[in-house]
């Protein structure tokens, strides 16, 4: 099939690669030139494993190209429209104007037989306003699907080449929409990929219900840390007991610093503001909690590091890890990124490194001093952070690190660590959620 991608972010670009990688003929539209022109020479403009190499070799085969605007390019049969749903402001709620400028701007050049399927996160009801501006615009009835993903960034092209499952809503009574769609998943269908056939809104909420669920999850556990904390208890070995339990299960139960990156925090937001507005907003009046225990993970790091040091102002603290999860350079909404600043803000001389994001972190926060040799970083360190659980930090030898740093004093706000190794090599370790510091 020819298909057009519009919007070339994480989403877009990953969808555009996946679907090139399934056979398909493969325009991807972006409206950024410096974008485009790093992705059309074969470069990622962020960070996500494997996604890169994918890139150039879908380009080498000819099943990728890119223009700036579906009016540069021959029509697709069919059309995804991928592009960004910010968060307005403080009342949470997503700015769609995104998706209504590219809808608006196909709708000039489709004929009444083309696909247009939506794969951004979007407000329940979005979906099907769309579709009457589009219709209005064009003169016929668009034939619209909604099509969600559940990519996660540091997994993205394996999760969209074997997705859970597919769901896609129309609401076309022929359904060409959605059988346009299926056509194009036809091989992960064939290898057994669950489909949901579903209306629009349906569609719509399956994605922020699934983020919602996800963030309470991890919020309930971190609930649980707090109530660990303050009892004695152990929220690790909490979490492990109870996910043996088959109804609750073990994913998504690591408690620590708590949730960020580009979706749960703002899907969460966005959710309960378009709840409001239906009407129904205590239908999940938790939410607003969830997003409370999520932000207060971050202010207990940084209290933590109150209670060991007193004032801050001058103290030496090294940070590891800016990204929201590892395998990633993206610090939206971060919580290293987060603490990393609010140990800054209150005095503190922060040291910060990272992987991969010192590089995305750019010439921003000066006040975070880069460190980016691993091993040298620890010199001098009054109290090490761990805030991100890359890889690298869980293989630290506690005892060649211990002759570096002035205190021995570590927070892990992941629970990576392996406690004994590191209280074995004289470092008072602190984990979130549990009662392990013994000297
Ligand atoms: C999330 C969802 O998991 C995807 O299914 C969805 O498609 C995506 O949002 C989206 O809406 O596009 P992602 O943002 O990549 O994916 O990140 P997650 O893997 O969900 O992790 C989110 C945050 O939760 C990270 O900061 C992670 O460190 C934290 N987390 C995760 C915990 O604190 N505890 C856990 O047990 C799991």
């Amino acid at each position: 099939m020819r298909v057009g991608v519009i919007g070339l972010g994480y989403l877009g670009t990953t969808h555009a690669v996946a679907m090139a990688k399934l056979g398909h003929e493969v325009v991807g539209f972006e409206r950024s030139s410096n974008r485009l022109e790093a992705l059309a020479a074969g470069k990622l403009p962020f960070f996500e494993p494997g996604l890169e190499s994918a890139l150039t070799e879908v380009i080498d085969s000819g099943n990728l190209s890119f223009a700036a605007s579906p009016r540069d390019a021959d029509l697709c049969e069919l059309y995804f429209l991928c592009v960004g749903t910010p968060q307005v402001d403080d009342t949470g709620k997503a700015d769609t104007s995104f998706v209504f400028a590219a809808g608006l701007e196909l709708a000039a050049v489709i004929s009444s037989e083309t696909v247009v399927a939506g794969k951004s996160t979007v407000p329940v009801g979005t979906a099907r306003e769309l579709q009457r501006q589009m219709s209005e615009a064009s003169g016929f009835e668009v034939l619209l699907a909604w099509n969600p993903e559940f990519l996660r960034e540091g997994t993205a092209l394996e999760d969209s080449l074997k997705p859970d499952r597919i769901v896609v809503g129309s609401s076309n009574s022929d359904s060409k929409a959605g059988g346009a769609v299926l056509r194009c998943y036809e091989s992960l269908i064939t290898s057994g990929v669950p489909v949901i056939e579903a209306d629009l809104e349906t569609a719509e909420l399956v994605k922020v219900a699934a983020n919602a669920f996800l963030a309470t999850k991890i919020s309930f556990i971190n609930g649980m840390a707090e109530v660990a904390e303050a009892s004695g208890a152990d929220a690790v070995m909490l979490a492990k007991a109870i996910g043996y339990d088959e109804r609750i299960g073990n994913k998504f139960l690591r408690t620590g610093a708590g949730f960020g990156g580009g979706c749960l925090p703002k899907d969460i937001r966005g959710f309960a503001a378009r709840a409001q507005e239906l009407g129904v907003a205590e239908a999940v009046g938790f939410l607003s909690q969830v997003d409370q225990i999520n932000k207060r993970r971050r202010q207990r790091v940084i209290d933590i590091a109150h209670e060991e040091l007193g004032a801050l102002s001058g103290k030496k603290i090294l940070v590891l890890g800016l990204s929201f999860k590892p395998d990633s350079d993206d610090m939206r909404d971060s919580p290293a990124l987060d603490i990393a600043l609010g140990l800054a803000k209150a005095g503190a001389e922060v040291s910060v490194h990272d992987p991969v994001a010192l590089d995305a972190l750019g010439e921003r926060h000066p006040e975070l001093l880069r460190a980016r040799a691993l091993d040298a970083a620890f010199a001098g360190q009054e109290l090490v952070v761990l805030a991100t659980e890359w890889k690298e930090y869980r293989e630290l030898d506690p005892e060649v690190l211990g002759k570096e740093v002035a205190v021995k004093t570590v927070i892990d706000a992941r629970n990576v660590l392996d406690v004994e190794s590191w209280q074995r090599a004289g470092w008072r370790l602190i984990a979130l959620g549990r009662n392990v510091h013994k000297n």
